[in-house]
């Protein structure tokens, strides 16, 4: 099977996480525009979605779904998206595709987060795939410097780039990450840093995997 088969198939499973006559959240990303082709087929037996991203917000609209405004929505039932890597424990790296910041404000407030991923995204830890940083334009030397001072790993700025925030994405690359947690906590700590696409503090609940042999459901371990 190709990667964007088992996008699909992991998308396709993710419907049976939704709870009728509810809000539901969003994500960005080529798995999750997999995901909207699917929830299209069920759209009238939602409330609506709120969206991670002005290109989600886009391409629900496109497939008839109602797209509501977060303030406007006291609860979301559950958050579908996809995820850049994923270690055993739920705890992911997002960003990517740069939507980080509203992702992880989605995510905050829903009461379910799945995660739906390729079987490519599962690794033992963190930090192959390079940490995205969405900074306000005038830090974005400050925070380079602030990390290579302090953390080390190679940030680099995300050419041609700029977030739905009107923000710049640092991408940190060559970053061993040993506990995400405390390094998402530093890294929004550093004056300029809107988010980091470190999610640790609120990971996914369950993981849906697509392999060859079919999706597999990984949940996050709560102690
Ligand atoms: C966007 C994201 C995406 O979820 C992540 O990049 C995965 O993308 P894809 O589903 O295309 O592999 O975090 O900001």
């Amino acid at each position: 099977m190709t990667q964007d088969e088992l996008k699909n198939e992991v998308a396709k499973t993710a419907l049976k996480y939704i709870t009728p006559e509810t809000i539901i959240g969003v994500g960005t990303g080529s798995t999750a525009n997999f995901f909207i082709d699917h929830l299209a087929t069920i759209k009238d037996s939602i409330k609506g979605a709120v969206a991670s991203s002005i290109d989600t917000a886009n391409r629900l609209k496109k497939n008839g779904i109602r797209v509501v405004n977060l303030n406007d929505v006291d609860e979301i039932s559950v958050y579908i998206d996809g995820a850049d890597e994923s270690d055993h424990n739920l705890n992911l790296i997002k960003g990517g595709g740069g939507a980080l910041t509203r992702e992880k404000i989605v995510a905050a407030v829903s009461n379910q987060f799945v995660c739906i991923a390729d079987e490519s995204k599962l690794v033992e830890s963190l930090g192959k795939f390079p940490l995205p940083i969405e900074v306000i334009p005038m830090s974005a030397n400050y925070v380079k410097r602030q990390i290579i001072e302090s953390i080390g790993g190679s940030p680099i700025l995300r050419e041609d780039f700029i977030t739905d925030n009107g923000n710049l994405i640092l991408d940190i690359h060559k970053l061993e990450i040993i506990d995400p947690q405390n390094l998402e906590n530093y890294l929004n700590n550093i004056v300029g840093v809107v988010t980091n696409g470190l999610f640790a503090n609120r990971g996914a609940d369950i993981l849906l995997i697509g392999s060859p042999n079919g999706v597999n459901i990984l949940s996050r371990n709560k102690n």
